[in-house]
Parts: C-alpha cells; structure tokens; sequence
C-alpha cells in the first residue's frame, strides 16, 4: 500500500514508519519537525519525508496524491501548551485534522487510522474505562483529540471515509524526547538517572498510568491501518494494567540498583489523576496484547 504519515518524523509516528516499511509499504511522511526529528527515520527507498505543516492546504492535498491509506499522528502534543495558547493548539490538533480528513476523502483514500488519546476522558465517573465511557476532558488538549474523533465519524457517515481512532495511554520507549518538561515520564526519568538527577514527581506520586509501549502502539497502527480496516470507531490502546509513579520509580530503582532520590513538585493543571482501562477491542478486534512493565 501506499502510506501517508502525518508526524511520521515523530516518537509514535517513526516507529509506526519502521514498522510499515518493514511490512513492505510505500511510505510518505507529513511533518513540520516542530517536535519531531528527521533523524528519527532511517533512509529507505520505499520512503519520502515532506516538511510541512498539516494546516497548509496546498502541502497535505499535494501529500495525498496516489496515497491509500493514512495514519494521521501530526499534533501539537502537549498538554500545558493546550492551556496556555489554545488558539494556537485548536489550529494544529483540530484544523490541521479536519484538513487532513478533508484530503483524504477528497484524493479518494481508503482508510484514516489517527491519534487520540485518553485525554478525552480526564477524571471519568468510573474506572476502569472503556471506549463507552463519556468524555469529560480536564485540558483543552483533550478536548481537541475529542473533537477530532467527532469529525471523523461525521466524516465516515457523510463521505464514506473509513476513519479509527486510537486512544494511546501512556506510551514509552526508544526516541521519546526526556528533554521537555512535559515529555513521557519514563523518558524523563530515565534521564534523570542517566545524570544522577533527583526524579522530578508533580503532585504525590499516587496517580496511576497505563503504561504501554511504543512497539505495541506501532502495531496496532498498522494492523488498523492495513489488515483489520474493518475496524472503525475509537480503540483505546493501553495494556490493562495500572501503576503508581511511586511504584514506577521504585521499579526503576530495582533495576538502577539503588535508590532513587524525588522531588515533589505542586501538580500540574489538566493532569489526570487516575488512569485504569480494559482494553478489550484492542485485544479482540486488532488482537494485540501489548505486555505490561513488570513490578
Ligand atoms: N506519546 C503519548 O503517550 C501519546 C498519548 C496519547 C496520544 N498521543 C498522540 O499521538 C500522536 C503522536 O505523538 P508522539 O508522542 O509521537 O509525539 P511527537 O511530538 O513525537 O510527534 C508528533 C509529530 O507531529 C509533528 N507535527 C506537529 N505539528 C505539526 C504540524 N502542524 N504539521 C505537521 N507536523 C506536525 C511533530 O514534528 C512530530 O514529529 C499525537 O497525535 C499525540 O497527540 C501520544
């Protein structure tokens, strides 16, 4: 098939690149570099990077031509950034999507597969979650990636675009940037004990996370993308299983060989508390079962 991934260049969107190519695809990439890094994707001749920005009409249609399928990761994607302009954050994570959705319907593309995220959720009334869960996000972030699943299904029952969307938890692994403040905390921790650095927690340490990696999210990118498109709707993609940051770090600790020093910071504005999912489509529907970090 021939792929177009918007932030391909990024953390998720490199190794979903990796993981298309190794399957055999053509695969071009959208992406400005704002938070992403070309060096983050190898040369391959079956691949294509564009620099663009998702909200330049011209740069996405001219991207669409002779594509199949798309996996759409650009976004501005952090939470803090959202509050603090969220003009700036709606044009990226809301217009950019409507114009790449618009595109692909337009260039006759046969299947979108695009980041969500369990943001949409912020506190639920209940845990754990599962895609029925209403949406009551804490950030204007959250509230994007919930817009952006509404246009999709609008554009699936309007054009016939075959739209999924991927709820992501937490997710880690090789290329996450540990230098931003509001980067993955596994990678910023694992930097902080690369240097000997106090690790920095916001709040108590009791909030829990689904931690899920990143070599999992690949697959179920691809699998949605180009084996299960049958599949439409929202999935979340976690691997069922909650932890504590305190219960991470002394887990880091195990294998650092030694105590980890924290340093508790105020908590942050629009973070979640609690995190706790059954991932059930993922696993039935896509069958990936992505292995939790032992504790
Ligand atoms: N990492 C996580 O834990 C997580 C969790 C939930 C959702 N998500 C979502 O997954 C997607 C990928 O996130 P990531 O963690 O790989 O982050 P990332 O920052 O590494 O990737 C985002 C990519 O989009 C590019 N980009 C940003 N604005 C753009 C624009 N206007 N035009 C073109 N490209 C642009 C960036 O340069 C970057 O390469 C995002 O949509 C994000 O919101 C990630």
């Amino acid at each position: 098939m021939h792929v177009l991934v918007t932030g391909g260049a990024g953390f998720i969107g490199s190794h979903s690149v990796d993981l298309l190519l190794a399957q055999g695809h053509q695969v071009r990439v959208l992406d400005d570099l704002s938070s992403g890094k070309a060096e983050n994707l190898q040369p391959h001749p079956a691949l294509e990077l564009r620099i663009g920005d998702i909200r330049d009409r011209d740069a996405v249609h001219a991207a669409m031509v002779g594509i199949d399928a798309v996996l759409h990761l650009a976004a501005q994607v952090f939470v803090p950034v959202s509050i603090d302009q969220p003009v700036f954050s709606a044009s990226v994570n809301v217009l950019g999507t409507v114009q790449v959705l618009d595109a692909a319907r337009l260039a006759g593309v046969r299947r979108v597969v695009y980041a969500s995220s369990a943001a949409i959720y912020g506190t639920p009334a209940a845990l754990p979650v599962s895609e029925d869960t209403p949406s009551r996000p804490l950030s204007p972030y959250g509230l994007e990636k919930y817009i952006d699943e509404q246009y999709a299904a609008l554009f699936q029952g309007l054009h016939g675009l075959s739209c999924c969307g991927m709820r992501y938890f937490n997710v880690y692994g090789p290329r996450q940037d540990p230098r931003s403040a509001y980067s993955g905390v596994i990678s910023r921790f694992q930097d902080a004990i690369a240097a000997g650095r106090p690790l920095t927690v916001f709040g108590d340490g009791l909030q829990t996370r689904d931690f899920v990696s990143v070599f999992d999210v690949a697959r179920a990118n691809c699998t949605a993308l180009t084996e299960r498109t049958e599949v439409q709707g929202v999935i979340n993609v976690a691997t069922g299983t909650s932890v504590t940051l305190l219960e991470l770090i002394a887990a880091l600790g195990r294998a650092a060989g030694r105590e980890l020093e924290v340093q508790h910071l105020p908590g942050r504005a629009g973070e979640v508390r609690d995190s706790r999912v059954v991932p059930e489509r993922l696993w039935q529907e896509l069958g990936i079962r992505g292995a939790a970090i032992a504790f």
